[in-house]
């Protein structure tokens, strides 16, 4: 029988032996490629680096292709908990030292234990993915395993926040379970990920592509949209992940952490007063209004490399976390396409789930025309930023900055859409549709009529601009509830958020709604 002290060394020897992985060459050839390790990368996620690991001692039950020989520490991936900004959080971190991070039976169980934890705790769940994806030797053990992810990550979604880290190989089935989480950072040139690599495409199309070209962060963050963020390393991922979490609440029913401020600060930027050009066709930055409006430093933009045409971020005004949209002059002036329709509409159910209030910034000319875009389902994609500003119950906040056009500028959330409060800049141009067109269709005998066409139709877009496409008409049919001096905008917004904070809005109950998908 052994003694106590024989029992220590032999815990003490287990937990060095599981610590050092897949041993001291592997972790230097990590360290080589710019990476941290999956115990690495907790350390800097946690406070003090301290956290409290799960699981540490499960080991793989497979006999299959001489895996019974193998010896796979925590079978590849480390799980825990610990504190982050001083709140709990549940994390896994895959470690790629370890038969490369591969998933199989007893790796997923560990994966969806934690997320179990995450779920009955009210608190974020955070994945560091680098993996080869399905463990192979494992077979439909693995593959069960993803599916236990997958439906664990669903259980999640809405409940309490889900980012997922990429910062190595992601590839195929197992890029699902990022991309069903809320938030995604890729640290560039480490982390891919995509569904079927550069060989079976080739294959399968004949097309040829590098890998990282393929599945890389610049693609996924700019062209396919997985991605919501770029990190120049591991470290500044897990920095990007600090920050995020620093404007969620814990789970869906919690408030959004405020910072404390004494009272409410009603600066005026008179600069906010010109910003928008005398011209209406000429574009200006968005941010030149967000930078005055909310609390100095506080952006935090979701998404800025994919549908630059609008913004979506989280700020804070007087110390409040608020969600914004903004549509974006400078890019495509500001339209609404396909791939902008998805990205709103996504955030404003992220921040509705979360109890994250809406501001919207209107400049809006409409959605983008083209057969593109009809074909590629604008009229569905669009639909979903309409239902989702409906269907949200948050405080929902709209300032019309300029052009305000049809549906396009429904679906940035008018009060028919329930926003409860909507303001109006001067400058706002609120109207059916924009005047050019508008003249085409109401006056197009009398324009062919005229002796001099051209220019009887800028006489009439003149006059159309000045009877309708201006605040007031919507104001006098309560479409706004007034029209505010641009500097204002900061004071507006604290007192309508402050005087929403209790907002109540039922809804009928049902299942959930079908969201045009
Ligand atoms: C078992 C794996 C593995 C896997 C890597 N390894 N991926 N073992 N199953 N999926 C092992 C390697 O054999 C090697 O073991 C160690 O991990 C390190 O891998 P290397 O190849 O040496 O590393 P590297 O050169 O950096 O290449 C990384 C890689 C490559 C690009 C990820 O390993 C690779 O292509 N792996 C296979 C990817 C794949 O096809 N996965 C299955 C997809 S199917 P040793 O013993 O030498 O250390 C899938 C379905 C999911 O995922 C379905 C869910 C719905």
């Amino acid at each position: 029988m052994p003694t106590v002290k024989k029992k220590l060394a032999l815990l003490k020897s287990k937990n060095e032996h599981i610590q050092l992985s897949g041993g001291i060459d592997r972790i230097d050839t990590q360290h080589s490629l710019g990476k941290l390790t999956a115990r690495e990368r907790l350390q800097l996620l946690y406070d003090q680096g301290f956290y409290d690991e799960l699981y540490r001692f499960a080991e793989h039950q497979s006999h299959a292709f001489g895996l019974d020989k193998r010896d796979l520490p925590a079978d590849g991936v480390v799980t825990g908990l610990g504190a982050i900004g001083g709140r709990l959080a549940y994390a896994s971190s895959q470690d790629f030292m370890v038969m490369g991070g591969s998933v199989g039976g007893t790796h997923a169980w560990k994966i969806c234990e934690i997320m179990d934890m995450a779920l009955k705790a009210g608190a974020p769940y955070i994945s560091i993915n680098d993996s080869g994806g399905a463990r192979i030797q494992e077979g439909v053990d693995s593959l069960r395993g993803y599916g236990r992810i997958f439906y664990y990550n669903t259980l999640l979604s809405g409940v309490v926040p889900q980012i997922a880290i990429i910062a190595g190989p992601c590839a195929g089935g197992a890029a699902y379970s990022p991309a069903l989480m809320d938030f995604i950072i890729m640290v560039k040139d480490t982390g891919q990920m995509f569904i079927a690599g550069p060989e079976v495409i080739k294959a399968a199309t004949g097309e040829i592509i590098s890998a990282e070209e393929l599945g890389g962060a610049a693609a996924q963050a700019s062209q396919s949209g997985n991605v919501h963020f770029i990190a120049a390393n591991d470290q500044e991922a897990i920095h990007i992940a600090h920050t995020l979490l620093s404007y969620l609440p814990a789970n869906n029913t919690e408030d959004p952490p405020s910072l404390p401020t004494d009272s409410l600060l009603m600066i005026e930027d008179e600069a906010l007063n010109y910003v928008v050009p005398d011209d209406s066709r000429e574009p200006y930055d968005m941010y030149d209004i967000l930078r005055s409006v909310f609390d100095s430093g506080s952006l935090f933009e979701v998404h800025s490399h994919y549908a630059k045409n609008i913004i979506c971020s989280f700020a804070r005004i007087n110390g409040r976390v608020a969600g914004i949209v903004a549509n974006q002059p400078i890019e495509k002036f500001g339209a609404i396409d396909i791939d902008a329709s998805d990205k709103a509409s996504r955030f404003v159910r992220f921040c509705n789930a979360f109890n994250i209030p809406l501001v919207s910034f209107v400049d809006v000319p409409g959605f983008l025309p083209g057969v593109e875009q009809e074909f590629g389902g604008i009229i569905r994609h669009g639909a979903k930023m309409l239902f989702s500003f409906s269907a949200a119950t948050v405080p929902k906040i709209s300032i019309v900055v300029r052009k305000a056009y049809g549906g396009a500028y429904l679906a940035m959330c008018a009060k028919s859409l329930g926003a409860d409060r909507v303001v109006a800049w001067p400058t706002a141009e609120i109207a059916v549709m924009g005047a050019e067109g508008a003249v085409g269709v109401l006056y197009k005998n009398e324009i062919k009529a005229a002796a001099d066409p051209k220019e009887k139709r800028k006489e009439l877009i003149k006059e159309y601009r000045e009877e309708f496409s201006t605040p007031y008409a919507a104001a006098s049919k309560g479409l706004v509830d007034s029209v505010i001096e641009p500097k204002q905008t900061r004071g507006y917004l604290s007192v309508a958020l402050e005087s929403l904070r209790n907002k109540r809005d039922l809804r009928p109950q049902k299942k959930h709604g079908l969201i045009p998908l």
